[in-house]
């Protein structure tokens, strides 16, 4: 008979749900485990995620208090997926319950929050910290880059689209997702380019040159203020005009545009 183990989820976004498909993943990925993970409780201080984490996540029931999915002993793992501020009080909250932790990065908010998280590990706690590759692709039809400006950039700031990897995805396929939520275009094929690293372990952003299959887009999942396609034309123009601007020179996203505008002079 397989093990159960009871999962717990403290906070209910963006990773809580990533999270949550990697557990109801585990055996299938690891059907050697013989572990059978049974969605126990989350907690979110908002309705929406509460309602979310029964009716589209699979959770037994929901908490508003996240020590009630701590204290549950039915819980035996618990995911700590809530804002960064509240990831050291609910570490150690997990870690003093004797419980397995998943924390997502950033642990504290500097090194001593985070060290008090690690001074409060006995040597036999389970945990990780959650760290995710990300894909940036420079999606491209006929001479035209689909490029995006997330809210808060200044006006002209066009940047490509970016995506995390989730668990039991190819990079490729994470970017064939992630192009597609964002933007509605079909990915029909992508590259290799070139990497970014970023100050964390098994982090990494992972360039990509992608093909559409047209420059149709649908409504994507609002995470950017404004997405279009650019021609080359334009986007030189706009730079010399300094209307248009990119990222900064060290990102991998900078390095793919301008790759692209490079690929052909005279276009
Ligand atoms: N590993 C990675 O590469 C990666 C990528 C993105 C985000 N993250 C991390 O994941 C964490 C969550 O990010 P997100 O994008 O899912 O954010 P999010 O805003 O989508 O989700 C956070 C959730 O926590 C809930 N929350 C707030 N206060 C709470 C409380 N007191 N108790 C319970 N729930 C509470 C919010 O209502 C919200 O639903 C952050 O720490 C972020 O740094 C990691």
């Amino acid at each position: 008979m397989s093990r159960r183990l009871g999962v717990g989820l403290l906070g209910v976004g963006w990773m809580g749900a990533l999270h949550t498909r990697a557990y109801r993943r585990l055996a299938d990925h690891y059907p050697d485990l013989d572990v059978r993970c049974e969605l126990v409780a989350a907690a979110d201080v908002g309705e929406s995620g509460r309602r979310r984490a029964v009716e589209e996540l699979g959770y037994a029931r929901a908490e508003q208090d996240w020590r009630a999915v701590v204290d549950d002993p039915d819980v035996d793992v618990v995911s700590v997926t809530a804002p960064n501020a509240l990831h050291r009080e609910m570490a150690l909250a997990v870690l003093a319950a004797g419980k397995a932790l998943w924390v997502e990065k950033p642990v504290g908010r500097g090194l001593a929050e985070t060290a008090e998280v690690a001074a409060a590990l006995d040597p036999g706690a389970v945990t990780a910290v959650g760290f995710n590759y990300r894909t940036v692709p420079l999606v491209e039809h006929a001479g035209a880059a689909l490029l995006g400006r997330k809210p808060g950039w200044p006006p002209g700031r066009f940047s490509t689209l970016a995506g995390f990897v989730e668990p039991g995805e190819t990079l490729e396929d994470a970017v064939r997702r992630e192009v597609f939520e964002e933007s509605g275009a079909r990915v029909t094929a992508c590259d290799y380019h070139s990497s970014q690293p970023w100050p964390f372990p098994a982090s990494l952003m992972l360039g990509f040159r992608a093909q559409a299959a047209s420059r149709a887009l649908g409504p994507g999942d609002g995470e950017l203020a404004e997405l279009r396609w650019i021609e080359r034309g334009q986007m030189r123009a706009g730079l010399t005009a300094g209307t248009l601007s990119l990222p900064p020179a060290y990102s991998v996203a900078q390095r793919l545009i301008r790759d692209w505008l490079d690929d052909d002079a005279t276009r």
